[in-house]
């Protein structure tokens, strides 16, 4: 594991040297003031201090530092001769020390702790890479949560098999044409990637799309029509709602997977099918059989290898959203003005995003995100401009955004709308009261209290999650 950002106060070559083998970034401070400077500026997930810098130095950068920073500090000390023992640096508030270079193995280990700490909504998150490797990068497939690897895992099992069908199940919107996709691109790149919805057309026409039909089949047969399962070659055939699918097409269907070969309708020639066949479905397949809607044996023959795609909310999958917020933001095309423009959120909006029970999965997240770029009059997404349900009447809108609010300690609702009136005001305190209906002396106090300072955005001091603004390493190994 390797950390996003990592601030060394020292001058020694050999600890600059560690803290390049476990950061991508490497800043580099000579006083405890230039390390609390930069540790504010870039929030790093580490800084190494020399213990040349004497314990008292760890209390003077963390009263200097900002209070919701969570640096790890740790201290690196000498083989032989310390001046300090390694408690008093502990007691002052370093999370490690490390005995010289005898030492130096255990930093890995270190990293590794300090990012299982790093989770969604307390840290910092490494945002930089959305994907989890260069091959999910092609299908855009963002993801990092430990269900997203294991999915990624089954994808990559499955694609370097013969497997075919292929069942994907999950809810919907939580990705499965994109898994289906990535299995085609991992498997037969250079070949066809035909879709089909099992949903959309009647059961005459999905058979004639699916099979093709010979001229003269049926009244409106006034051709020949190559079926998709023909078309898609030795590419990937991909039947999205597979549940939908109408009962006599599915005996149909369960032929071409055991025969691997199928007849045009009217037809009688065996056509081969070279497709790999990959099914999805958002609803559950075995209920399906019990309700007499899907075929038992079409069920056992699609369920070899199935993938699921664990919801958004679940746990272990919700580590993703904010990277798939941060991708959203990077990649919209809905307002292009607005492009590379708005390049962040805040730590509220965010809260709200993860609070949310995502019915819709990614496909809600990315709705919501387009909704909030589009709302959005500043650099950086604010709760005022997350709206997660937009089909709710005027009426019955307020009552939501009430009980939303309600959500929220009264402190971060304040605060949000204290800075989102300075910041529309351009910080003309006068103004900025006066709009919040409080006194100048009330505004100024409250400014105080929450630590709200100025800036190109509404509260740009803690609440960014973006890498996008980040200043230029001071030194890079
Ligand atoms: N891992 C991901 N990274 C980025 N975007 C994703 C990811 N998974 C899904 N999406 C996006 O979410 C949307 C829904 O994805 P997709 O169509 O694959 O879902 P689905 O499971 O097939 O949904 P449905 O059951 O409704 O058909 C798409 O816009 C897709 O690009
Ligand atoms: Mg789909």
């Amino acid at each position: 594991m390797i950390l996003h950002r990592v601030v060394v106060l020292s001058r020694k070559e050999d600890i600059h040297q560690l803290a390049r083998q476990v950061g991508r970034e490497l800043f580099v401070a000579e006083t405890i003031s230039e390390a609390s400077d930069i540790t504010e500026r870039i929030n790093p997930e580490l800084i190494l201090f020399d213990h040349r810098f004497s314990p008292d130095c760890i209390r003077e950068f963390l009263n200097t530092s900002d209070k919701n920073s969570n640096t790890y500090i740790v201290v690196i000390g000498e083989d032989q001769n310390n001046i300090y023992p390694p408690d008093q640096f502990i007691s002052m508030g370093a999370h490690y020390y490390l005995h010289g270079k005898q030492d130096y193995h255990l930093l890995q280990g270190i990293v590794n702790q300090i990012q299982n700490k790093l989770t969604f909504g307390t840290q910092q998150e490494d945002t930089d890479t959305f994907f989890a490797d260069d091959f999910t990068e092609s299908v855009s497939m963002v993801g990092r949560s430990q269900a997203a690897l294991h999915t990624l895992k089954m994808i990559k099992l499955v694609a370097a098999s013969q497997c075919s069908p292929i069942l994907i199940v999950g809810e919907t919107g939580t990705g499965k044409e994109v898994a289906a996709k990535a299995i085609h691109t991992l498997k037969n790149p250079k070949e066809l990637f035909v879709a089909v919805n099992c949903a959309a057309l009647t059961a005459n026409l999905l058979e004639s799309e699916l099979f093709g039909h010979v001229k003269g089949s049926f009244t409106s047969a006034d051709r020949e029509k190559t079926g998709l399962l023909e078309l898609a070659g030795a590419g990937t055939i991909f039947l999205d709602e597979i549940s939908e699918m109408p009962i006599d097409l599915q005996a149909k269907l369960l032929r071409v997977l055991q025969e691997k070969t199928f007849r045009k309708v009217g037809g009688t020639k065996e056509i081969s099918c070279k497709a790999t066949i990959i099914v999805s479905s958002n609803r559950n397949l075995k209920n399906e059989v019990q309700a007499n809607r899907f075929r038992m044996d079409l069920y056992y023959r699609l369920n070899i290898f199935p993938i699921t795609i664990t919801p958004l909310r679940a746990p272990e999958r919700k580590k993703d959203i904010p990277l798939l917020i941060q991708y959203f933001l990077k990649t919209s095309t809905v307002c292009p003005g607005k492009t590379n423009k708005i390049t962040s959120i805040t730590k509220l909006a965010i809260e709200a995003l993860l609070k949310h029970d995502w019915p819709g999965n990614i496909r809600e997240l990315h709705n919501v995100i387009e909704r909030a770029i589009l709302l959005e009059t500043t650099d950086k997404i604010g709760l005022s401009s997350i709206v997660i349900d937009p089909g709710e009447s005027d009426q019955f809108a307020d009552n939501a955004r009430a009980d939303k609010i309600k959500d929220f300690s009264l402190a971060k609702a304040e605060r949000e709308l204290i800075a989102r009136a300075l910041q529309e005001t351009f910080w003309q305190k006068t103004r900025a009261a006066e709009m919040l209906g409080i006194s100048r002396a009330t505004l100024y106090a409250k400014v105080k209290q929450y630590n709200i300072k100025s800036g190109s955005s509404a509260a740009k001091d803690q609440d960014e999650i973006s890498a996008l603004s980040l200043p230029e390493p001071l030194m890079v190994g």
